[in-house]
């Protein structure tokens, strides 16, 4: 049950919710019925009639105003990439960085995002890494710029432990000393709502195969258009303001149109943009902020049942830092992965325990299952555990 929407009715559009306690969505979401739909007519078009490509690029274009609507941006700052890794690359190669210059990063954040910047050693770019703690907002990376700091770049929420940064302070702090700033929001992304202008961000990458729903290779970059200096390091004829019609390149043509087109290169993935425009009108049709809602609310439920149980949570507990759909468990991923996979319940290793992921379609009974089975095992309490530590030692 839910206050918020009917999660029945859009857990039957899960199929795959009712075969497995899929406890996931960070790690890849379950196709639904609309998305698989949207595959079937692109491939129906596809068979029958070789493929409409126009008709599929004027979707494309509907589909740039729906992710655009999304993030708070107008649809000329949206690329479609095919992956965050690729965003993030995108980003961290146009920013005008120079031998000497420092990029602040947070350290053990996702190594999608870090490696981008690292590969900028090249160039004599070097990246700092503040620590990690469990809030992390502008006071965390104030005392660390310095006048050879240029860019912040950083996650929104991690993947490992559902920490939720308070990416618009830092946008401010960015906006402040007049730093670049890159966030990557693949795993807040259609779970919880992202205003890119609050951000201030400079860039926004992320992928679309959790919260967005559709399988993996397609991504997106948003580019905050007032940022015309910022260039593309790779180019291709869609990529220009003019491609030449008569496809024979012109070396004194190559302007750049003052759209995120810049970033793109050559065909799209079609398919998979097809699919994540139905994904988008499932999650407007139930609202991002009611998603958000009964994810919170199912976070709640979790941590209460733990509690019972004595069981840690890695990461914050209070909704003001946590996302609402990730909660690292405090078993070991080592003891605890197989057996809640042989019992049906689909949940993925983390550094630090067992990392249960939400998405629209879980129910309270889902966290019921997981509890039971945690219980199964007679987890001693804290306190059993630590007399039979103590003999032991
Ligand atoms: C924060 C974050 N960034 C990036 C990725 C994935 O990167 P990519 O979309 O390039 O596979 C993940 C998880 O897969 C993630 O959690």
């Amino acid at each position: 049950m839910s206050q918020h929407y009917d999660v029945a009715a859009i857990r039957r559009a899960f199929p795959a919710a009712e075969h497995v306690v899929y406890l996931d969505s960070g790690f890849q979401t379950p196709l639904s019925r609309p998305v698989k739909e949207a595959y079937e007519r692109f491939l129906r078009e596809g068979f029958e009639t070789a493929g409409p490509k126009q008709i599929w690029l004027n979707r494309l274009e509907e589909t740039r105003a729906k992710v655009a609507a999304l993030l708070g941006a107008q649809p000329h700052e949206i690329a479609f990439t095919k992956n965050t890794s690729e965003s993030m690359n995108i980003a961290a190669n146009a920013l005008p960085l120079r031998a000497g210059d420092k990029v602040l990063m947070i350290h053990g954040d996702h190594p999608n995002n870090a490696y981008a910047f690292l590969n900028l050693a090249k160039k004599g770019v070097e990246v700092a890494f503040i620590p990690m703690t469990d809030v992390v907002n502008a006071d965390s990376f104030r005392s660390h710029i310095d006048e050879r700091t240029r860019a912040i770049s950083m996650s929104h929420v991690t993947f490992h432990a559902g920490h939720r940064f308070d990416v618009e302070s830092v946008g401010q702090l960015c906006e402040q000393h007049g730093l670049y700033f890159v966030v990557d929001v693949m795993q807040g992304i259609g779970v919880t709502p992202i205003d890119a202008k609050a951000m201030k961000a400079t860039f926004i990458g992320s992928g679309t195969h959790k919260g967005l729903l559709v399988p993996q290779g397609l991504g997106l970059l948003y580019w905050d258009a007032t940022r015309v200096e910022l260039e593309p390091a790779y180019l291709a004829a869609a990529s220009l303001a003019e491609p030449p019609l008569d496809f024979i390149a012109r070396p004194d043509n190559m302007a750049l149109p003052a759209t995120a087109g810049r970033f793109e290169l050559g065909n799209f993935n079609l398919p998979a943009i097809q699919g994540l425009d139905a994904a988008i009108d499932l999650i407007n049709a139930v609202g991002i902020g009611n998603v958000e809602a009964h994810c919170f609310d199912l976070g709640d439920y979790l941590i209460e049942r733990l509690d019972q149980l004595d069981v840690g949570l890695v990461g914050p507990r209070d909704r003001q830092h946590r996302a609402p759909h990730i909660y690292v468990v405090a078993l070991p991923a080592t003891e605890w992965l197989d057996y809640f996979t042989q019992n049906g319940i689909r949940v993925s290793p983390e550094r630090d325990g067992i990392r249960v992921s939400l998405g629209m379609f879980n129910t309270t009974a889902d966290i019921d299952r997981l509890i039971e089975a945690i219980r199964a095992r007679n987890v001693p309490s804290t306190q059993a555990r630590t007399a039979v530590l103590s003999k032991l030692g």
